[in-house]
């Protein structure tokens, strides 16, 4: 009797949603991270020295150390759209394809930083706490006055996925968009967005939401700083679903403190999680979530199968549905 062939030994870094690790445990033998928290890096470390598929998320630094002591890797596949905690380099030059979940996430991130937009502008996150501390005593003409969201100016950094999706959901609401993107946009795209093109420098002064959608890599680091918060409206609000690390969180504590701006709405911060002693956290005009943005039932279970599709195409050798390194599978 021909015995079967070994399954690959994949890594499953948290618990996921139970269809998506289903989908693994059909073609691969499985070992899930059930404990708390995010993997511990020297947990990592030994775990991938006997694995064919590293199933990773966003809280897993996975860099030249850690695939250095993976001689059997043949894929990683991240459950996020960003990859930034991967060394995507280091991938390449051994020949590993990294795979993530573009677009299945877009519509669910876009209408979170909406929220996190009409959060900001009329102060709920504020005004909820007021109640839950029994401040509350009457109507007061004016209590958490705040900003109107329709027919304002919206800046957008960074037209991709995320922010067309946000830009959409602006119809409704009567407002102009400007925004910032790395490359000129099709005047065909311009026009059925209906947003105007403009140099960062315009974008972040014309802007009364700032609203992040760029990838974090070594040019978007820190790219929200200082000298654009002075260049921001007193009035104006920064909404932050990209990452952390895309905002100088010294410059935006100064920045709201001082009213050089009016608000912040942050589900990404640096570093995550937040130290609950950050002085962000003191401010009342800062409002913080702890990365929640793609976290719909819907959303997270798409998330999950497609990272498990990615997996397998991985570990058979096929181009993956959805590869940030394509041309490892071309040479
Ligand atoms: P995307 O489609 O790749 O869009 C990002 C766009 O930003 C790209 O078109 C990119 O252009 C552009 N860009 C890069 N650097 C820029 C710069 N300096 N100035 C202006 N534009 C720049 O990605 P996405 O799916 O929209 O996701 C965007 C990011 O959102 C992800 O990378 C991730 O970090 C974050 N995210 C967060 C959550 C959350 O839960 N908070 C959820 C999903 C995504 P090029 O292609 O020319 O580089
Ligand atoms: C979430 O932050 C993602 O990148 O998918």
């Amino acid at each position: 009797m021909v015995s079967p062939m070994p399954k690959p030994r994949v890594l499953v870094t948290r618990r996921i949603p139970e269809v998506g690790l289903q989908a693994i445990q059909a073609y691969a033998e499985v070992e899930v991270w059930e404990g708390e928290g995010p993997i511990p890096r020297d947990v990592l470390r030994k775990k991938v020295a006997s694995i064919e598929g590293l199933y990773c998320l966003l809280t897993d630094v996975v860099d030249e150390e850690i695939l250095g002591r993976a001689p059997k890797l043949r894929v990683v596949s991240t459950m996020a759209v960003g990859y930034d905690h991967i060394d995507v380099d280091a991938c390449t030059r051994r020949k590993i394809p990294v795979g993530n979940t573009p677009g299945v996430l877009t519509e669910t991130t876009a209408d979170f930083a909406f929220a996190l937009l009409m959060a900001a502008a009329r102060r709920i996150g504020e005004a909820a706490d007021f109640v839950k501390a029994g401040r509350w005593n009457a109507w007061d003409p004016t209590l958490f006055v705040g900003h109107d969201v329709h027919g304002a100016t919206l800046g957008i950094i960074g037209f991709g996925r995320i922010g067309q999706a946000v830009a959409r959901r602006t119809t409704g609401f009567g407002m102009r968009v400007v925004v910032s993107h790395s490359r000129p946009i099709l005047d065909e795209t311009l026009r059925q967005t209906q947003v105007e093109q403009m140099s960062f420098d315009r974008v972040v002064e014309e802007a009364d939401f700032l609203s992040l959608h760029v990838p974090l890599t070594p040019q978007t680091e820190y790219l929200i700083n200082q000298e654009v918060f002075h260049r921001m409206k007193p009035t104006a609000a920064l909404i932050n679903t990209a990452r952390g690390r895309v905002v100088d969180s010294k410059a935006l504590y100064a920045a709201l403190r001082d009213r050089t701006i009016a608000s912040a709405a942050l589900d990404v911060t640096d570093p995550e999680p937040i130290s609950p002693e950050d002085p962000l956290l003191t401010l009342p005009n800062c409002l913080v979530v702890p990365h929640i943005a793609s976290a719909s039932v819907a959303t997270r279970t798409r998330m999950a199968v497609m990272a498990a599709e990615n997996l397998r195409a991985g570990l058979v050798g096929e181009q993956i549905p959805h590869c940030v390194n394509p041309e490892v599978l071309r040479t």
